[in-house]
């Protein structure tokens, strides 16, 4: 029986990666795992109703709105994913989609909205699916919505759930694979429960290179196969610290990964540089206040300038006050963001 109208509505976070993704193969296959904490305020929230149509497309037949108003620009990277997904979800043509979406975080904040986007898009398609296939099993919606998420953005399949997710195919980790995300397998130290993410809104403007440029950049690098390297080995490597709760070792990891990530884009052809002077200032603080304190802080980057603060819930109040004192003055208009380790996506 096929299902004639419905609607489903999902609320998907973002995610912070700690072992980077940055390099991919064929159908978004990642270069090297990778590792995230999943993120509890910054979260898109979407509603797809859908119909079912008297007669099969020739096209996908959808609408777009985002934050209330229609929204074309959208449109391309959508079909981009619906073509994608189509062989996994055949009814995708039998449908009229009205896609309504909306982000927690502020506009052109410079934080990316395509992992949470993505992943609260692929649940919703999965709410129809689960309908047409009623027997579904739980643990297969979860890991097919990440599967489908990874083929709109990479790394929205890290978005499904929480609050520490590994994805890509490693020998230390037989569990994981390069087709969906999963919860990370091993234990992790209390001190990681409730981890702290303060994002500092740098820059706010558009990113000079998408992550699609980006990617695309670690073909033909010069130092892409040491990279892909070194990330297999800080997932060994940050295996016993998640365990052990060391968290100058994790400081120190964490730290290189995030320099790792921009050093790619420096040494490639072309090159970027995606810090700005502030971002700098703000790491430079950051190592000072950890000097002079002992507190255990640290930072990490995406591929933009805007710097994540990461601490344990323990140091939250000594940690903000740093933040308002000293770092808030190197962000746009004054702008930060107060986040924590999530659970993952939720329906609504
Ligand atoms: O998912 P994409 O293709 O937008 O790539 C994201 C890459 C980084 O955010 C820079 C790193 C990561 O692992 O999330």
């Amino acid at each position: 029986v096929k299902k004639i109208e419905g609607k489903s509505l999902w609320q998907a976070p973002s995610n912070i990666a700690l072992i980077k993704y940055w390099g991919k193969r064929e159908n978004q296959i990642p270069a090297n795992p990778s590792l995230s904490f999943t993120l509890d305020t910054c979260a898109t929230t979407t509603v797809i109703e859908y119909r079912r149509l008297e007669k099969k497309g020739t096209d996908f037949d959808f609408e777009l709105f985002f934050e209330g108003r229609p929204m074309e620009s959208f449109r391309p990277k959508i079909e981009t994913f619906f073509k994608r997904i189509e062989v996994y979800l055949p009814f995708l043509k039998e449908y009229h989609f009205n896609i309504e979406t909306s982000n927690s975080f502020p506009h052109s904040s410079g934080i990316a909205s395509s992992a949470s986007g993505m992943a609260a898009l692929a649940l919703c398609l999965m709410d129809l699916e689960r309908e047409l296939n009623p027997e579904m099993e739980p643990d297969f919606f979860i890991k097919k919505a990440s599967f489908l998420a990874r083929l709109g953005s990479g790394s929205a399949c890290r978005s499904v759930e929480g609050d520490l997710v590994l994805w890509g195919g490693t020998r230390d980790f037989p569990k994981s694979t390069d087709l969906y995300a999963i919860k990370y397998p091993f234990k992790v130290n209390e001190v990681f429960k409730n981890f702290q993410d303060t994002i500092l809104l740098v820059h706010k403007g558009q990113k000079q290179v998408s992550s699609t440029v980006g990617h695309e950049l670690m073909h033909g690098h010069p130092f892409a196969a040491q990279r892909f390297l070194q990330a297999r080995n800080n997932l060994t490597l940050i295996k016993p610290i998640l365990a052990s709760g060391d968290l100058s070792a994790f400081v120190q990891l964490v730290e290189s990964e995030a320099l790792t990530l921009h050093a790619m884009m420096m040494t490639g052809n072309p090159y970027f540089m995606l810090m700005k002077p502030n971002t700098l200032e703000i790491i430079d603080k950051i190592w000072e206040f950890r000097r002079a304190t002992k507190t255990q802080v640290c930072f990490t980057l995406d591929a933009g300038a805007n710097v994540h603060v990461l601490y344990p819930e323990e140091g939250k109040d000594r940690v903000l006050q740093f933040i308002k004192n000293e770092l808030v003055a190197y962000c746009e208009n004054g702008q930060y963001i107060c986040d924590q380790i999530g659970v993952g996506a939720r329906k609504l």
